[in-house]
């Protein structure tokens, strides 16, 4: 049962085929370059795409301007310490804001870098800061037919060893994502969080939480993890970030809001040197220390949408809805990652389109498809967005925050089931122009259909 109801709408209307035809052609056959109002549903990303609620609205209203010293930033502070655990904080326009100024901190060129599965943007700072990334999946996370409760876990023994290899000096970060966007949005358990402290004090490490999807996060925990049966998902991500000495954040997605980020330091004298140099970081990059490139109204959204976002109502209702997508689209014969992960539902478009090799972008193949078909907007993660990686061809429909009906997600059932039907006579790509940085090729190529 939806805990809300709408107050406000946008419209929204479906372009007939041949406008989307020609859209897809304008855009280069790549949809980061479609027009919004040219998309009837849009899955591209659930970062800052959600609705917000009347409180966050209200909150906005009365949101402080000042440059210094917002009463906008206290109320944010006083928020992210009550539910994520971190008392101090310095606040960035969005996630890789916030990663910019932390990795900044503490990425040394040579360092190497571990995560259980890096984001593309987070992956894309620790290279510009001349630092290796090294993903410590466990064994099957990127196999999308390989299922399990924790499948977003980082895995210590394969850490160790690069540790072995390496040396523990080159190894100053350890991070883990919750939830494993690049894993299917697959969730991490609170175990795992405790096996990678000891080793980050092991090997001396800092540990940092990239905490977008915390609440997400919490709420699998929770029904997957016996120790946590009776707890509500607020402790639960208490508990979870208890463990880091750092957080990065992007409040675009379990912030609720449409902007937003910010770096959480643990509060320690041993954290006391990377905060300030943080802070004063912010300042060259991001804005004073009390706005950090936000608005004082973002801030405010912010400080709500947190809250609520480890509210049961809210974060029993978003994962139940992206769970009840994956479910109808494997029920339509889509080839969908099983169990769904809490953001997205992720096609495996490899076994839809066999005939495409990785090389010729199946994914992008039915992302386009999509599109064509119906005027839904996905977005391929596989050989295109991450290239030379060997990672499986899968399109991510991730779902905004309390936006769209069942009737819209009905509707993408219905359109990944006709692409689905005729996947085998789908056409492969190759990109026409890419820009410099390989790990961002995905938001601006073009390409062309190799018919
Ligand atoms: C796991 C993860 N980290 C960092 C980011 C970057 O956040 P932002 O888009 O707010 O810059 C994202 C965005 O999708 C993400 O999913």
């Amino acid at each position: 049962m939806r805990s809300y109801r709408a107050k406000m709408v946008e419209p929204i209307r479906l372009p007939d085929r041949e406008e989307r035809e020609a859209a897809l052609d304008r855009a280069g056959h790549n949809v980061f370059n479609l027009d919004s109002d040219a998309v009837y549903v849009d899955l591209l990303t659930d970062s800052g795409t959600g609705t917000m609620s009347d409180a966050q609205w209200a909150a906005m209203v009365q949101g402080d301007e000042a440059y210094a010293g917002s009463a906008s930033f206290t109320d944010l502070e006083a928020a992210v310490s009550d539910v994520l655990g971190f008392s101090r904080i310095v606040p960035a326009h969005q996630g890789r804001g916030a990663e910019n100024v932390l990795y900044g901190c503490l990425v040394e060129p040579g360092d190497v870098v571990l995560n259980n599965t890096h984001f593309d943007t987070t992956r894309a700072h620790v290279v510009e800061h001349g630092g290796e990334p090294v993903d410590c999946p466990v064994d099957g996370a990127l196999d999308p037919a390989t299922s399990g409760d924790f499948m977003g876990n980082f895995d210590v023994g394969r850490a160790r060893e690069v540790v072995d290899e390496v040396g523990k000096e080159r190894v100053p970060v350890v991070v883990v994502t919750v939830t494993n966007n690049s894993a299917a949005g697959q969730p991490v358990s609170v175990a795992n969080v405790r096996e990678v402290r000891a080793f980050c004090d092991d090997i001396g490490a800092t540990f940092v939480i990239d905490a977008c999807r915390f609440a997400e996060n919490a709420y699998f925990v929770r029904e997957r993890e016996p120790e946590f049966a009776d707890a509500s998902v607020a402790e639960v991500a208490r508990e979870q970030l208890s463990y880091a000495d750092a957080c990065i954040m992007s409040a675009k997605k379990d912030g609720l809001a449409n902007a937003g980020g910010f770096v959480g330091v643990r509060d320690d004298p041993s954290f006391d040197d990377l905060f300030e140099r943080a802070k004063q970081r912010a300042i060259l990059y991001e804005g004073f220390t009390t706005y950090g490139g936000m608005a004082g109204r973002d801030l405010a959204a912010v400080a709500v949408g947190l809250r609520e976002a480890v509210t049961e109502e809210y974060v029993r209702d978003r994962v139940g809805q992206v769970r009840w997508l994956g479910e109808r689209l494997d029920a339509a014969g889509v080839p969908v990652v099983q169990p769904a992960g809490g953001h997205a539902v992720y096609i495996d478009a490899g076994t839809m389109c066999p005939h495409v090799p990785s090389e010729e972008f199946p994914g992008q193949a039915v992302v386009c498809d999509l599109y064509r078909e119906g005027g839904v907007r996905g977005v391929e993660l596989g050989e295109f967005a991450f290239p030379g990686t060997d990672r499986p061809d899968l399109v991510r429909l991730a779902v905004p925050r309390r936006t769209y009906a069942r009737d819209h997600l009905e509707h993408v059932v219905e359109t990944a089931a006709a692409v689905a039907d005729h996947a085998t006579s789908l056409a492969g790509y190759e990109v026409v122009s890419e820009p410099p940085m390989e790990e961002l090729r995905h938001f601006s190529a073009e390409l062309r259909p190799l018919t």
